[in-house]
């Protein structure tokens, strides 16, 4: 039975995907699921009996602990499928003799004895290679009978992105006339997805805010999610430019998000075969990193912020590199905060698309 708009669709590209009316909506049920979550009101009736099948192919705290929580307070159960211990999932093409399962077989199989299916996959589980992880993703997509959502890949975090709109709300009240400044961060690990950059940008713009991007030169963003910006931006009549001066990007603010991620030279490309078409220059990486040493936000930087601006960061954060303590533990951050609602957006998420009727 379909419940609601959202009811078996994916979330796996959701801020190119997703409306911005659907974003409200979600935004919407996610702060209703936090009044009842804070008022001890019992909500497991949502998702009752329902299963959420968990693979994380990298670390993670926040992601982990808020999904497998906010299933069992709407009713229902995580199954986490370590890859691994599972036969690792493998695209067509990418197939180990009895060491991997095509994702097809897992897809079909699990849609058969659950409801969802929540992925985490970037970097070394996907070589590097920009845009395997979300490939891989839509391969289950394209198998699976029930819901895919990304819980993180090399392009896109769209449940970070969620939590951070709600906090910008709460903050600020709505969207319309703030202005947020995604900024990169300096962190010694030359490797990093542009997953979280590329979502705030795309969710901010989308929901009509003044969007800056501050990058030094060499940690440019994927070009379509660029142009994607552009046009949310004339479409709301609002603005998004991009400045390659740290500075620059912090004055006036209402919100920054500083926050580290790969150069251009750390990924290797492929084509639309799956071909590499570009392999990564670990040492032109290593230089463009180090240049932009500089790139670390302290209480100094914070002065040139509004008055009632806010630090965001989707955490884990690289202390003493791209910020430091008094700022990041200090009265404008709310990085917590937006761990919080990392909860509060995953129930909301799960609510809609796997079937729940609030
Ligand atoms: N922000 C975030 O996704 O945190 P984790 O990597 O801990 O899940």
């Amino acid at each position: 039975m379909r419940t609601n708009k959202f009811y078996g669709r994916d979330w796996i590209d959701a801020e190119m995907d997703y409306t911005r009316e659907e974003w409200e909506s979600l935004i919407e049920v996610a702060l209703e699921l936090k009044r009842r979550y804070a008022m001890n009101e019992d909500t497991t009736s949502v998702l009752r009996g329902r299963t959420l099948f968990t693979m994380f192919f990298n670390q993670s705290l926040r992601t982990r602990s808020t999904f497998a929580a906010g299933i069992q307070q709407l009713g229902g159960f995580a199954v986490d499928l370590e890859p691994g211990k599972t036969y690792t999932p493998a695209r067509k093409g990418f197939d180990i003799p009895y060491k991997t399962e095509r994702i097809k077989d897992v897809a079909e199989m699990l849609s058969r004895v659950g409801d969802a299916i929540a992925i985490r996959m970037y970097g070394p589980p996907a070589n590097w290679i920009y845009g395997f992880a979300n490939d891989t993703m839509k391969e289950f997509a394209e198998y699976a009978g029930i819901p895919i959502i990304n819980m993180e890949c090399d392009k896109y975090h769209p449940t970070q992105a969620l939590a951070d709109l709600i906090t910008i709300r709460e903050k600020f009240g709505g969207f319309k006339g703030v202005k947020l400044t995604m900024s990169f961060a300096y962190s010694g690990s030359i490797e990093k997805p542009r997953a979280v950059p590329q979502s705030v940008v795309l969710a901010a713009t989308k929901m009509g805010m003044e969007v800056t991007l501050a990058h030094p030169e060499g940690f440019e963003l994927d070009s379509r999610v660029i142009e994607a910006c552009q046009k949310n931006a004339e479409k709301n009549n609002s603005a998004f430019r991009i400045v390659n001066d740290f500075e620059e990007g912090f004055r006036g603010a209402d919100v920054v998000y500083p926050k580290s991620w790969g150069s251009t030279y750390c990924f290797n490309y492929m084509d639309e075969t799956g071909k590499i078409v570009k392999r990564a220059d670990h040492e032109k990486a290593k230089e463009v990193n180090e240049a932009a040493r500089s790139w670390k936000t302290s209480r100094k930087q914070m002065e040139l912020v509004d008055k009632n601006g806010i630090y965001m960061h989707c955490l884990p954060a690289d202390r003493g590199q791209e910020v430091e303590d008094d700022v990041i533990d200090g009265p404008q951050s709310v990085v917590i905060d937006e761990a919080e609602n990392r909860l509060h957006a995953h129930k909301a998420i799960m609510a809609m698309l796997m079937g729940g009727r609030l």
